[in-house]
Parts: structure tokens; sequence; C-alpha cells
């Protein structure tokens, strides 16, 4: 099956069921892509809000898609949390993120016995 690039017999039933979530969310938003060309393009005002009718019920599909995703899959929950619903600069989000996790480094180097004894206890600031 095309969708697969390791051997299917590898994989559990929950790695197929992220394959298949990760296919749908894939058709679904290529779907609103062609369907917001042709919004876009449409000469006729009736089909024009057939078509934009249909675009926004493929975003309802992603959406429920990346859901399952969120609730099933790991990684997609932190990631969402983390930027999904938020304002600014998204990029900045990251870096936040970055330096908490340095904060926590260093918070765990400070009370290791082993980093203690190579004097890295004095890293505390
Ligand atoms: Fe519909
Ligand atoms: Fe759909």
């Amino acid at each position: 099956m095309k969708d697969y690039h390791e051997p299917v017999d590898e994989m559990q039933p929950e790695d197929r069921n992220y394959v298949r979530a990760l296919a749908s969310l894939k058709e679904e938003i290529e779907a609103v892509d062609w369907y917001q060309q042709r919004v876009a393009t449409c000469t006729d005002p009736q089909l024009k809000a057939i078509l934009a009718h249909n675009r926004d019920e493929e975003i309802e599909h992603a959406c429920m898609t990346l859901e399952w995703l969120r609730r099933n899959m790991p990684g997609w929950d932190e990631e969402l949390r983390t930027y999904l619903f938020t304002s600014g600069d998204i990029t900045a989000l990251e870096e936040g993120e970055g330096v908490e996790e340095v904060e926590v480094e260093k918070s765990a180097v400070d009370e290791s016995p082993a980093a203690a004894g190579l004097g890295l206890g004095g890293m505390k600031g």
C-alpha cells in the first residue's frame, strides 16, 4: 500500500492507525487547498458558495483528524499546546520553550551527586 515506507508487518496496530490518521490529515488539507483555489477563481456566485461550503467542511475534517492525533499519537499534544490559540510572534514561542529547557537542565545538574563531584554545582546561577 502506498502509505507505507517501512515493512507493514513490523508495525504495531497503533502505528498503522497513525499512518491512517496522518494520510487522512494530508488528504483533508490537500482538499482544503484545492477548494480554496477553486473558490478564489470561480466566476459563478452560487458555485463559488458551494465550493466555499465544501472547503469549510474539509477544514472541519482536518481538525477532527488533528484532534485524534493529539489524543493518540505522542508529540502532538505538547506542540499543539505550545502553538495553538496564542498571539504574537510564533517563532518566539519555541525560543521561550528553549529557555525553560535550559533552566531544567541546569537544575538537574545542580542536584546531581555526580555533578557535585565534578564541581558543577557551582554552575547554579
Ligand atoms: Fe456539507
Ligand atoms: Fe474531507
